[in-house]
């Protein structure tokens, strides 16, 4: 709902529990008045405008008057440069150097529904009822510049989504220095600021720290979102846990070099900015031409932080996510890469695929090396035709005889590269990505192709193409392994970006049956851009079942189960070495987007019937764990647990997943697990063994039993140990 008093001018953007309210302030520039818990509506909010009184002291203020200075209000896209000195949503220089902006108020339009953003990823609305857009218009006459600022509220989420758009209506060139999708100012800050951080092989860790007075940031300056910092932060009071009181959650839907900027000021107020990352960035904006920034989302919960996720969570699975995929649960998958890495054939795929499909896989993955000369990693990137030594009958011939034998079939692709070592290379120097005359650094001994060049996206589009016509491949893993150095022009990473989202946009467009898997040495790219054409995400190479417990358990804050791509694979682990039971690894990868990576010629009897229970119990399971809302109940970033739950929208069924790091001695009698998101009233049958009502459940909780306490000499480990329990509604 969107309340306008258009006399004073003052806007109101509210949902179930969320307000958000902003007027003109007498400058003619956007303040801030109110964001957080809902509140009523209001003919206005006049009493709240308070003008404060400007303190005595080296304060800037305007020239008829003297108690107006910007540095004192709470504001909507503010600037540097007159009488703020905080830093600023964007900075734009004009010809003449000067970086003076003054957008003054011009008009609103307000529309039901929300657009899309033109070449731009964005959340969506398959109805007007759903919500409603606010456009504010804002003009700086000296620049000849207007500026639109877009709001859309959710009606049933606690969601605001903005952005920014620039118009240069002049004739002269204006350098924008900074763009970010928005700026939202916050009265104190008394919060903790939450960020996800990492590097490859442990993504997405859970930082925490108190704000302090001064500015504390996370950026991306690696050519995409990166495995570093995830372009995610949430703002939470201190009191604030999982399940009890308030938290702020942004996130941008973009894939490129981002920054998170928090800055709390001398007056205890904090300023949250987030948007494509300044730091060497420019662009120029020509006469008659336009920028636009990505979307920036931002979530409202005073139900605790599970609560903030499951918002986002829905968010991304029902109105960012598109096409056929969506709302279909996603096939169980095999992959060679752990099994075979560069060493296979056509008679070892088809061997495994047909075993694949005997124990109940769904999609058997062929992942690097099918190309070119591709024999490991120093080759032929950019060459994306089968190697024949290889596979003798090429891709169509392989993927025929998968196929054949009951299984779908899916290929992987690193489209952004290439190899130094390739015929692509040797036909296109000029197509990579770097500044002449200066050595290029290499990452895992490859370049990167420069999307900005229309021949090089036009010719990833017709070779990916090529491939996805021939043969019948349904799954798409698609690879980025290097980030970007020796940047040409300060505007290239957004090129790039830009460039990659119209090739995936043109091949989920033409390829609509495919489901397409975005990968990035693992979890380098795990954000809101990339989840809008490929609908799930390999999360982390790490596939180690106890590293991974942080790993899921850190990326759930921001993004849902289904996104996940979470796989079972060989022990000792191929990234820390560490042996986790069959049964561990399993009871981890469930709470993801399930699949195997190991080689499944060599299991015995024994491990064969294993599996294929396992890959039953996700069948039965699926639905519930992929579409339904996820709690976690403990932290593994906290003790020496960890705890999951999924419960289905009717609460008539669930799933809880609880694991215990390291063997504790003499444990307690008093070992027990809360649940959460059952209805109290209900009655349940856990693990088809004893019967439990919700309030039980929800306040007592699972007692276990006592672990063993005398071990054998050939005792298993008790290290690493997990159990899982299924709830059904009792009829
Ligand atoms: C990095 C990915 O994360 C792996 O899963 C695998 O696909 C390799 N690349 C292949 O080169």
């Amino acid at each position: 709902m969107i309340y306008i008093n258009e006399s004073t001018l003052e806007f109101h953007l509210q949902s179930s529990n969320m307000s958000y309210i902003f007027n003109i302030m007498k400058n003619g520039q956007l303040g801030n008045l109110y964001f957080g818990k809902k509140i009523r509506n209001r003919e206005s909010f006049k009493h709240f405008f308070n003008q404060p009184e400007v303190g005595i002291g080296i304060i800037a203020h305007h020239e008829n008057d003297p108690g107006f200075s910007l540095e004192y209000y709470k504001q909507e896209y503010p600037s540097y440069g007159t009488t703020d000195f905080r830093k600023p949503a964007f900075q734009l220089e004009s010809e003449d150097g000067s970086r003076i902006a003054d957008f003054i108020y011009k008009g609103f339009r307000v529309y039901r529904g929300k657009n899309s953003l033109k070449g731009l990823p964005s959340t969506y609305m398959e109805s007007v009822e759903e919500g409603d857009s606010l456009e504010i218009e804002l003009e700086d006459t000296t620049l000849n510049c207007k500026l639109f600022l877009t709001y859309t509220v959710y009606k049933d989420r606690d969601v605001i989504t903005r952005n920014a758009r620039f118009e240069n209506h002049g004739e002269e060139c204006i350098d924008i220095h900074r763009a970010m999708s928005f700026a939202l100012d916050l009265p104190d800050y008394n919060y903790e600021m939450i960020h996800l951080s990492g590097a490859w092989a442990r993504e997405r860790f859970i930082k925490n720290r108190k704000l302090e007075v001064g500015c504390q940031y996370i950026d991306s300056s690696r050519g995409a979102s990166s495995a570093h910092q995830n372009p995610f932060i949430i703002l939470k009071r201190p009191e604030t846990t999982e399940h009890v009181g308030e938290s702020i959650g942004f996130t941008l839907v973009y894939s490129g070099n981002f920054l998170a900027h928090v800055e709390v000021d001398h007056f205890d107020a904090t300023r949250v900015t987030m948007g494509i990352n300044p730091f060497d960035f420019k662009w120029e904006l020509k006469g008659g031409e336009s920028f636009q920034t990505p979307e920036g989302i931002i979530v409202y919960s005073d139900r605790g932080m599970n609560d903030l996720s499951q918002t986002f969570h829905k968010l991304f699975k029902e109105r960012l996510v598109r096409g056929e995929w969506r709302d279909k649960e996603r096939p169980i998958l095999i992959n060679n890469w752990e099994a075979t890495y560069f060493d296979f054939d056509e008679d070892k795929i088809v061997a495994m695929a047909s075993k694949a499909k005997d124990l109940g896989f769904e999609l058997f993955v062929l992942d690097d090396g099918w190309f070119g000369k591709r024999v490991d990693d120093k080759t032929s990137l950019g060459d994306w035709f089968p190697n024949l030594e290889k596979l003798p009958n090429g891709i169509k011939g392989l993927a025929e005889k998968v196929v054949d034998r009951g299984i779908r079939f899916g290929l992987w692709f690193e489209p952004e590269m290439i190899s130094k070592n390739s015929e692509l290379y040797e036909k296109h120097p000029e197509w990579v990505l770097g500044v002449k005359n200066r050595k290029l650094s290499m990452g895992r001994n490859q370049y990167i192709l420069d999307l900005s060049k229309k021949e090089v996206r036009d010719y990833i589009v017709d070779i990916l193409s090529e491939r996805f016509s021939e043969a019948p491949i349904s799954y798409v893993k698609w690879d980025m392994n290097r980030n970007m150095t020796e940047i040409t022009y300060q505007d290239l990473p957004h090129k790039y970006i830009l460039g990659l989202y119209e090739i995936l946009e043109k091949l989920t467009t033409k390829f609509p049956h495919i489901l397409f898997e975005s990968c990035a040495s693992g979890g380098g790219r795990f954000d809101a851009g990339m989840l809008y054409y490929m609908p799930q995400v390999w999360t982390s190479d790490d596939t180690d079942a106890i590293v991974r417990l942080n790993i899921q358990h850190g990326t759930s804050l921001g993004y849902p189960l289904i996104s996940m791509g979470a796989h079972v694979s060989d022990i000792p682990n191929h990234q820390t070495a560490r042996k986790t039971s069959l049964k561990t690894r399993n009871d981890v990868a469930v709470f993801g987007n399930f699949g195997y990576e190991l080689n499944l010629l060599e299991f015995d009897s024994r491990m064969e019937k294993d599996v294929k229970k396992y890959l039953e119990f996700y069948k039965i399971n699926r639905k519930l764990i992929q579409f339904g809302d996820f709690y976690r109940l403990e932290s593994p970033f906290e003790g020496n647990t960890a705890a999951w739950m999924v419960v289905n929208s009717e609460r008539s069924e669930a799933l809880v997943g609880y694991f215990t790091i390291l063997a504790e001695p003499n444990p307690g009698y008093n070992r027990k697990v809360v649940l959460k998101g059952l209805d109290s009233n209900k009655k349940y049958l856990i693990n088809d063994k004893f019967e439990a009502y919700g309030d039980e459940l929800m306040n007592m909780g699972i007692i276990f039993p006592q672990p063993e306490r005398y071990f054998s000499k050939d005792s298993e480990t008790q290290d690493f140990k997990s159990k899982i329990f299924k709830l059904k509604e009792c009829k």
